[in-house]
């Protein structure tokens, strides 16, 4: 099962996906890209496939999986929609938004996914890739990101090969993901719709739709949990992670984003700039794979320079803050 260098890499092209598919159908663990990051799936009616995934991200069996669908109308029929959630889904799938509902009686999603809880994350994924491969294997998927837990999540087929090698049948390769960070998360259990995660749609664009403020996760959570350091740390580079630098220190890889330079950069051992331009959208979409790369260069510290909240920004900042937390 853990034995490296086995996991084969699937061209993103129909025989890739014809194949893809067959290996989910039959119980196997499959990396495919969404629009946000890798997702490392399987079929999501199958208890014995779904443990697989615990075991391969060595993930605690608390923390419960997205279901994958192909559309708004198999996401229907596996949980209730409020009038939020309605709303939300129909501005905002398919794509980058994961709902948390109550689940019916009779989803066909397992109680392991689930971590046996009485709601359920679903998600109508963007990208045509995912689209094709849901549509085929005609089942929910159930996919975290395809990292191990508490690493950086995957934006390429590299990266999936890079942390679980050997622990997936295959990965999908769709080259990199645009959005570059995972999905926003927003559960409606009844009453006003809470955000459990911010992702790769905004907090100002969900406002916009529900036409008033979204509340926030409470403290007891697993995105947001009362004991420090127990989830908060993820994302986590093998480097110590500094916020809000406003010089960078001899031997620091730096992490920059927009036009402004900051002192002491000469110095540094690897510079990466999110977006010269400012642009949240553009940071977002390099934000992993420049925490990798600045990893990679050796440096003891990234240094990390402000990056403004509007916008994507609120979920740049989310992930800044879980890599550089206590571990
Ligand atoms: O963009 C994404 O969302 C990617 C792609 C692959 O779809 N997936 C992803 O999955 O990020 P994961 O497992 O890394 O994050 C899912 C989050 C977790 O924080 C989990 O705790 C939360 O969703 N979640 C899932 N089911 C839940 C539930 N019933 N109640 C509250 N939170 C839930
Ligand atoms: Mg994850």
């Amino acid at each position: 099962e853990c034995s490296s260098g086995t996991t084969r890499r699937l061209r993103g092209d129909a025989a890739g996906i014809a194949e893809a598919a067959r290996l989910l159908a039959r119980g196997d663990l499959v990396a495919f890209p969404t629009e946000t990051v890798y997702g490392l799936g399987a079929d999501a009616t199958d208890a014995v496939a779904v443990a697989r995934i615990f075991a391969a991200k060595e993930r605690p069996r608390f923390n419960p999986l997205i279901a994958h669908l192909p559309d708004t109308a198999t996401a229907r029929a596996e949980g209730d929609f409020d009038a939020a959630a309605s709303r939300l889904a129909e501005a905002f799938w398919p794509g980058p938004l994961t709902l948390v509902v109550p689940a019916h009686e009779q989803t066909s999603v397992c109680d392991l996914a689930r971590a046996g809880l009485a709601s359920l994350a679903l998600r109508v994924p963007a990208s045509a890739l995912a689209q094709d491969l849901l549509a085929r294997v005609g089942r929910p998927i159930a996919a975290p990101s395809a990292n191990r837990s508490g690493r950086v999540s995957p934006t390429s087929a590299a990266h999936v090969l890079g942390d679980l090698d050997g622990r997936a049948a295959a990965v999908l390769d769709g080259g990199a993901t645009p959005v570059g960070l995972e999905s926003t998360v927003i559960a409606c259990l009844g009453g006003k719709p809470r955000l459990l995660r911010p992702g790769g749609v905004p907090r100002e664009a969900i406002r916009a739709v529900l036409g008033t403020e979204l509340l926030d996760a409470e403290a007891d959570s697993v995105e947001r949990p009362v004991g420090p350091g127990l989830l908060a740390s993820h994302y986590a580079p093998r480097a110590r992670v500094r916020l809000d630098a406003e010089r960078i220190e001899p031997g620091e890889a730096a992490l920059l984003f927009g036009p402004d330079s900051l002192p002491g950069l000469v110095d540094a051992r690897a510079v990466i700039n999110l977006s010269q331009q400012g642009d949240p959208a553009e940071a977002a979409a390099r934000l992993f794979a420049a925490l990798r790369d600045l990893d990679a260069s050796g440096a003891a510290v990234i240094a990390v320079a402000r990056v403004p909240m509007a916008d994507l920004g609120e979920a740049i900042n989310d992930r800044l803050r879980r890599a550089a937390a206590p571990r």
